[in-house]
């Protein structure tokens, strides 16, 4: 179904429905890019819904996804070390890494131990080199969304929304209290799709004011737009909830 936002709509039962309807969409789109590129390059999410949708890819789909082909980035990174608990490395290390074979150069991790500002200029060093381009172009991109409309590390109000050149910058999370490294929106922008991902009922108002018929605040996620690729959003029926009828 078309959203207001022109995107793709999914609505699955519920957070496991969800993360074998994500690993499907993330097959179809490892095996696009690898017939017409040999690779694919994609970029994770932390937090806590893709958790399920990276065992699912690690167990199920260990043997059906070239993972040899495929490039492992991130959206954004928490400033700890790779085995702290709070690393989305580590939550993709421990669900998907681990499970699967794919040659330590393919998994282009953010430094979360290095300076925030260090560990955002090697990260993009890092994506001009993979990409070849001044401007990444991911084949895949997963995000989520909080009920506050941030999506990958950008928060409503920060400054960095408004940045136009950076593909990574360093952001203090007032929320959380740490540094991340985040992708800004012209990396996310340039990707040729994104998937959000969401899940469970504290969600269902952001998702109605972002793919509902209500005007849309300026909220981070409202701005991710690739300029050349598509959106889809997957969505359980809490996160679901609110939308109007005839958009669900
Ligand atoms: C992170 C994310 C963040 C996340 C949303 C939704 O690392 O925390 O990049 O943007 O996707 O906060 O998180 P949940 O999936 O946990 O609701």
């Amino acid at each position: 179904m078309e959203t207001a936002l022109s995107a793709l709509l999914r609505i699955v039962e519920d957070p496991e429905a969800l993360a074998k309807e994500g690993a499907k969409l993330f097959m179809d789109a490892s095996e696009q890019a690898i017939a017409q590129q040999g690779r694919f390059s994609v970029a994770l999410s932390g937090g806590s819904t893709p958790g399920r949708l990276f065992r699912h890819l690690g167990t199920a789909y260990r043997k059906k996804i070239a993972w040899d082909r495929v490039h492992l980035f991130w959206c954004d990174e928490r400033c700890v070390p790779r085995d702290h608990e709070q690393s989305n490395f580590r939550l993709a290390y421990d669900e998907l890494i681990s499970r699967i074979w794919i040659p330590a150069a393919n998994v282009h991790r953010i430094k979360g131990e290095l300076r925030p500002e260090e560990a955002a200029r090697y990260y993009e060093a890092d994506m001009k080199k993979h990409f070849d381009e001044d401007m990444p172009s991911f084949d895949l991109i997963l995000l989520g969304v909080g009920p506050d409309g941030h999506t990958a590390s950008l928060f409503p109000g920060s400054e960095i929304l408004r940045e136009r050149q950076r593909l990574a910058l360093p952001v203090f999370s007032d929320t959380a209290l740490h540094w991340r490294v985040t992708l800004t929106l012209p990396a996310l922008n340039a990707a040729r799709r994104v998937l959000f991902l969401v899940t469970g009922r504290s969600k269902a108002g952001i998702v109605s004011s972002l793919i509902g018929r209500n005007e849309v605040h300026g909220f981070p996620a409202a701005l991710v737009r690739p300029s050349a690729g598509d959106i889809i959003w997957l969505l359980d029926r809490d996160a679901a909830a609110e939308l109007p009828e005839d958009v669900s």
